[in-house]
């Protein structure tokens, strides 16, 4: 775990407590606290009440089955993604209500009704039938914020297509890694994105990934770049690369949705683990779709008028849930922004919600943090008064971070909602309702109705504090890791008998409150987002002057953790400034900027046991400056005050 104890205690004597605004919960979407018990009293049936607000071709006979740790939802059921978020708001007044409201970095604005937006889809769903694209095929999906990305996921959906998004900041070799994984036949992407003013080069990126990845048959690419598209237009290669509007200028705007079994596979979705590559996390149809409608409209509290803004990036789960899925099943208008929070400057997200209106308003502690070190003199020059409900993710969010989001942005008068959840659940699993539950920071209170957490030690004995565990299947939960079911079963079904293990610590308050602790394994959490140390040491040893290294987080003041890096070279190799930035820049080549070590710290030896195995706990005291705990099973005990001194003149 993390924290160390003292910041346990001061997380646990929180006392500060936020009942809901009166006028809030007189009008909020979910204002009875007795769907707790319905709830309890029989998840299925209150599950099937969600399900059964969605539109499906074929009613389910059977609303779970059960055999560990397999779980199908509404079984027999059909239904299609993409009718639900689109063709089923068309026959009313959504038809002309804006569906997706986008801004990119440079400050250009597209806004689609649900009917544009329909149009555009078909159409695009048109075109890859027309490349070939079938049931079942992987699609890879590689674009920066644009509304081709969401178009992109809803085609794929429209045909039943699997659609595999590669979130734009990684690097072309983990792009590579993911389409050969999958065996993606398409590859959808852009010549190029905004970010903080200049350009990333997509398509040069994917390039590069495409020497690699054999099964791409085509690449669709969305003319974005400005001065990037010439040449890339250059570049196209005949036959096999296709910009997307010549491919939707000739396609029919209507295209019959597939019928698709619940249990059908809707995407795949890459996550980092602890060891090995990252995992193809699998979500299927009709119980993912559940779920995120049921979550996006309890914990959002969504209403006809709302202008909702999720600030994530499509490339993670959060884009794909809250963005794309649960808001437009909802007919929600849903606002998407392009580029950087402090790009003019550092007031655009605070700019963007005056101009549009925005009333619900979700992101990540990360991001208040960074928004909190700014200054109030920022969201100060801009009328948030259309706030009502604010939204974090990702991380545990430290309670002064809460209080600043709390008076900062939500005027003192928006409840906040602090929802646990990963890309394995899919779907919200804990966070308070915004109508019913008194908010404390720092904690995401009580597991959403219908699903059942709590907190059990190593031999599975309920607790009040130790590990995270979820007791019965969800509907949103993943089904399988793409291609490895045994890795399914271990990660996340060995520790205990048919509970499931989401790789967090937790403690339970007085009043039945579940505070996340962060992570207990290896994977490491920056600016909220999962990275396995594996993956990083991977990418490091693969540098040539590299012998072993190990990987550990180090609390950070803005992006929760950052990475530091005890690396030992081979024979004849010097740990030079030169040495160090030149790692750096290789593990942001081989994964991304995101994983890049903060902190190199070369090292002659590593404290081993005497067996051979890294003690990453010792590292991680090194790290964060703490007492180092036992060392007694060192082979040599010298080497932790001799690291201690380096990371000392390092730091
Ligand atoms: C891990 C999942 C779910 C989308 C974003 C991250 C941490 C997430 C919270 C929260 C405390 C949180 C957990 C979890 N986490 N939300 N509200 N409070 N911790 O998705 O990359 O799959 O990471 O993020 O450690 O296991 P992800």
């Amino acid at each position: 775990m993390k924290s160390d104890t003292g910041a346990l205690d001061a997380l646990l004597s929180e006392d500060r407590r936020f009942p809901p605004p009166a006028d809030f919960s007189a009008a909020a979407v979910v204002r009875d606290p007795e769907i707790y018990r319905k709830a309890a009293e029989n998840r299925e049936v209150y599950w099937a009440e969600w399900a059964g607000e969605l539109d499906w071709f074929e009613p389910w006979h059977t609303v779970l089955e059960w055999s560990p740790p397999h779980a199908k939802w509404f079984l027999g059921g059909r239904l299609n993604v993409s009718h639900n978020c689109l063709d089923r708001h068309l026959s009313g007044a959504r038809r002309d209500k804006t569906a997706l409201l986008w801004e990119g970095e440079p400050g250009d604005v597209r806004r689609y009704t649900y009917q544009q937006l329909h149009a555009e889809v078909c159409r695009f769903a048109n075109a890859l039938r027309g490349l070939g694209v079938e049931k079942g095929d992987r699609v890879t999906i590689y674009l920066p914020m644009i509304p081709e990305a969401a178009v992109a996921m809803l085609a794929c959906a429209r045909i039943g297509a699997i659609h595999s998004v590669v979130f734009g900041g990684f690097s072309p070799e983990s792009l590579a890694d993911r389409n050969n994984d999958a065996k993606s036949k398409v590859l959808i992407t852009a010549d190029g994105g905004w970010r903080r003013g200049g350009i990333v080069p997509l398509k040069a990126n994917a390039d590069e990934a495409l020497r690699d990845s054999p099964t791409i048959e085509h690449v669709v690419v969305v003319r974005r770049g400005g001065e990037l598209s010439e040449k890339v237009a250059t570049g196209l290669q005949d036959g096999r690369d296709h910009w997307y509007h010549d491919l939707l200028a000739g396609a029919s705007p209507e295209s019959e949705p597939e019928s698709m079994d619940s249990e059908d596979i809707l995407y795949i979705l890459y996550t980092s683990g602890t060891t090995g590559k990252p995992k193809g996390v699998v979500h299927t149809t009709g119980g993912y779709l559940t779920q995120v409608y049921a979550t996006t409209r309890a914990v959002f509290d969504l209403k006809e008028d709302d202008v909702y803004w999720c600030t994530a990036d499509v490339g993670w789960v959060t884009g794909h849930s809250y963005i794309v899925y649960g808001p437009l099943a909802n007919g929600a208008t849903v606002l998407m922004y392009e580029g950087a929070p402090d790009t003019p400057d550092r007031g655009r997200f605070w700019d963007i919600c005056q101009r549009y209106g925005v009333t619900v308003f979700y992101t990540a502690p990360t991001a208040i943090r960074a928004f909190m070190r700014w200054g109030d003199q920022w969201p100060g020059r801009y009328d948030l008064s259309g706030l009502r409900l604010l939204g974090t993710v990702g991380e545990p969010i430290n309670p002064e971070a809460w209080m600043w989001y709390h008076r900062a942005i939500g005027g003192e008068r928006c409840p906040i909602v602090d929802t646990w959840w990963q890309t394995e659940t899919g779907a919200i699993m804990i966070t308070p309702l915004p109508g019913l539950t008194d908010t404390k920071p720092g904690t995401a209170a009580l597991p959403f109705p219908g699903i059942e957490a709590t907190i059990l030690d190593n031999n599975g004995e309920e607790t009040s504090a130790g590990y995270l565990a979820v007791t019965s299947p969800w509907p949103s939960m993943l089904r399988t890791v793409w291609g490895d079911d045994d890795r399914y079963r271990a990660t996340y079904w060995s520790r205990w008998p048919n509970v499931y293990f989401p790789g967090d610590g937790a403690k339970r308050d007085q009043d039945g409150y579940l505070w996340i602790l962060g992570r207990v394994d290896d994977v490491l959490n920056v600016a909220g987002h999962r990275i396995g140390t594996m993956e990083v040491e991977s990418a490091l040893v693969d540098h040539h002057a590299v012998a072993e290294s190990a990987v550990v987080g180090k609390s950070h003041d803005i992006k929760g953790q950052s990475i530091a890096a005890f690396v030992t070279l081979k024979e004849g190799f010097e740990g030079t400034d030169a040495l160090e930035e030149e790692l750096r820049e290789h593990v942001g080549r081989k994964i991304g900027a995101i994983a890049k070590p903060e902190l190199v710290i070369f090292s002659a030896d590593l404290p081993k046991t005497r067996s051979g195995k890294i003690m990453r706990r010792l590292l991680r005291d090194i790290a964060e400056g703490r007492t180092v705990g036992d060392t007694t099973t060192l082979a040599d005990p010298a080497v932790v005050a001799r690291l201690q001194k380096m990371y000392a003149e390092e730091e």
